[in-house]
């Protein structure tokens, strides 16, 4: 397996509550690098563009509301497996049924204040970094 990259987004649930660190050494301590970092607040165009393929979903206006209620620290994450591997460590979208140890199950509160966004997919994740970072080489 080759190096791969993935994005992942700290939500404001998890910024406001002081978890970036911990939430970051998850990353880190499975091997996973950061290899870009920024904290920004999102506005409903940046919010709803990221969004973009939930845009008929009924939950689509809370999720732009609330990506953009508070701080988020969008990284790039490097490493073997690296999108596979994120998507374990953060569990189920719904932290009710992620497994014990995971970062939902950990720090989540509600299916939309999930603590963690990470890409579904090394396709998306090519977008999605290419969205927040655009002259990462
Ligand atoms: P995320 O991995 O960022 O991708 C899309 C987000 O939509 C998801 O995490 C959840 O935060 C949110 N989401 C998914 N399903 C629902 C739902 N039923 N109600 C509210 N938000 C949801």
């Amino acid at each position: 397996m080759t190096k791969q990259r993935t994005l992942s987004i700290i939500k404001p649930d998890a910024t406001t509550r002081n978890l970036v660190g911990k939430i970051l050494s998850h990353f880190e301590d499975s091997g996973l690098t950061i290899v870009a970092a920024k904290m920004v607040t999102l506005t409903p165009e940046q919010a709803g563009g990221f969004y973009a393929v939930h845009k008929e979903r009924p939950f689509f206006g809370e999720l732009v509301d609330y990506m953009c209620s508070g701080r988020v620290l969008v990284s790039v994450l490097e490493g073997e497996d690296a999108v596979n591997l994120n998507r374990k460590l953060m569990g189920a979208t719904d932290p009710k049924k992620a497994d014990p140890g995971t970062i939902r199950n950990l720090y989540a509160e509600s299916i939309a204040a999930n603590a963690v966004h990470g890409s579904d997919s090394a396709e998306n994740a090519a977008t999605e970094i290419k969205f927040f970072f655009p002259e990462l080489k």
